[in-house]
């Protein structure tokens, strides 16, 4: 059974790691969150004054790169895989609303993205990975086995997302949350660095009107037509 490499790409809150976590889990790959890099070293940023206000130290930021470790372990207690940063599990804390409002900024300025995009190449060059991201199908690996693009409604998109910080005691609105998301979209689509892009050999498949079971037995029919 050939270890593929396949990518799931697309825009913010449209499911990408719900559908990647599952079809990881079927297959028995790693799912790797790479939003999640992005999101540890927009913490980093912060917890080190290194956003102040709207501006960013970017030259500072990009000195400190070597400082910053993420690692993918299990947590002990739970037995998930978090992420974690210089050694603390910071899974929680980089799915804040303060997290979210400055990442796409952070995953814009070059330097982080070189650093970020090579661990992801490390960790996915023997295949067997689902990796959830933006330009994993463009940039990361332009030759993955199979590129799920995927989209949703706006408004179906945030009011899940809602949902789920809900659920985790995370106080926000349906207003904010939308407007987070249509940034993030922007600002991903229009960075020099590895932009937000459908390629012409991915996969485009759109969440508003599935539910997780049947998304799932859709993208598994097609890797099992494929492979
Ligand atoms: O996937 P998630 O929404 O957690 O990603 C957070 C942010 O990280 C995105 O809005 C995007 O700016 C950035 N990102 C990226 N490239 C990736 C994954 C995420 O630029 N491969």
């Amino acid at each position: 059974n050939k270890q593929l490499i396949i990518a799931i790409d697309g825009y913010s809150a449209c499911g990408k790691s719900t559908i990647a976590k599952d079809v990881a889990r079927i297959l028995d790959y790693t799912f790797i969150d790479t939003g999640a890099m992005y999101r540890g070293v927009a913490l980093y940023a912060l917890n080190n004054q290194l956003i102040q206000g709207d501006v960013i130290l970017t030259d500072q930021l990009a000195d400190s790169l070597p400082e910053i470790q993420l690692d993918f372990k299990k947590n002990s207690e739970t037995g998930k895989r978090h992420l974690f940063l210089n050694g603390t599990d910071v899974e929680e804390i980089i799915r804040r609303p303060e997290v979210a409002a400055v990442v796409s900024k952070i995953a814009a300025i070059k330097e982080v993205r070189h650093k970020l995009v090579a661990s992801q190449r490390e960790m996915g060059k023997n295949g067997g990975v689902v990796m959830d991201g933006r330009d994993i199908g463009s940039v990361v690996f332009p030759d993955a086995d199979l590129k799920f693009f995927v989209t949703a409604d706006p408004l179906i998109r945030a009011e899940r997302r809602l949902r789920e910080m809900q659920s985790k005691g995370i106080e926000t609105s349906l207003e904010s949350v939308l407007q987070n998301l249509q940034e993030r979209d922007q600002t991903d689509r229009t960075r020099e660095e590895g932009p937000l892009i459908q390629t012409p050999d991915a996969i485009l498949i759109d969440t508003s009107h599935f539910t997780r079971e049947s998304q799932l037995e859709h993208v598994l029919n097609i890797i099992r037509e494929k492979f």
